[in-house]
């Protein structure tokens, strides 16, 4: 890996660079193209450093299952029953955490109330997401592995379209909750409920970066790949 290469790469080699990458706000699944030490300069950070730090991580050394040998009929399943069911858990434990802190600091902190409408467009945007993944676009990926027919795959580009758009407009909201919430710093006169709220959406972000991550630069590509060889003369 080089300093010049694109930030989701160093995410595809070694799943440990996304904590890494989490932690310092830098974008790894939408804008994940823009080369490491570009996005480190544009955050005023230190990109040989950066770079050092990430060569120095030990393969996979996070939690996170390697999922650079799964098939993308495999992946597709491992999405679904890691990220697509921590959000179906997820979002509505959130929206009565977020109501409840809401209804006791909102006169204090008034960024609750965009942040709680930001979270709540997020909400309506992932959860019918997530559904056209599971009945359209994943079985699509499948039926396409098991039978590799050229002119079905071809069905798949649309879909995938509007899933990376959708994609796009998730990664936005993310980054607008995150700048209302001051990065996720509980103000001092927080209770335990806001100060859980915030570590939870830290959490909620961190878990859809890395599910956006997995969609965007694996399956996708891996599709479109088949796709190539596929309608190849
Ligand atoms: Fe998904
Ligand atoms: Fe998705």
């Amino acid at each position: 890996m080089k300093i010049i290469d694109p930030v989701k790469s160093f995410v595809k080699n070694n799943s440990g660079c996304a904590v890494v990458f989490q932690e310092l706000n830098i974008d790894f699944c939408c804008g994940g193209d823009v080369s490491l030490q570009n996005a480190c300069e544009e955050k005023g950070l230190n990109a040989a450093g950066i770079y050092q730090r990430l060569m120095e991580l030990k393969s996979s050394s996070s939690e996170e299952k390697d999922v650079s040998g799964l098939t993308p009929g495999e992946l597709t399943a491992h999405i679904v029953s890691t990220h697509h069911v921590y959000l179906k858990q997820a979002l509505p434990r959130l929206t009565t955490l977020m109501e409840k802190v809401y209804q006791a600091h909102s006169s204090r902190h008034p960024e609750l109330k965009p942040l709680q409408a930001v979270f709540e467009n997020l909400r309506a945007e992932l959860e019918p997401h997530l559904l056209k993944e599971e009945r359209v676009l994943f079985p699509l990926i499948v039926k396409l592995e098991r039978d590799a027919l050229g002119v079905q795959m071809q069905a798949s580009a649309g879909p995938i379209r509007v899933m990376r758009h959708e994609h796009d407009e998730a990664g936005k909201l993310l980054q607008e909750m995150r700048t209302l919430a001051n990065d996720y710093v509980a103000p001092a006169d927080g209770c335990q409920s806001y100060q859980l709220l915030y570590e939870e959406l830290r959490k909620l972000e961190e878990d859809t970066h890395l599910h956006i991550h997995k969609e965007n630069n694996i399956l996708f590509p891996a599709i479109d790949q088949k796709k190539e060889v596929s309608t190849a003369p």
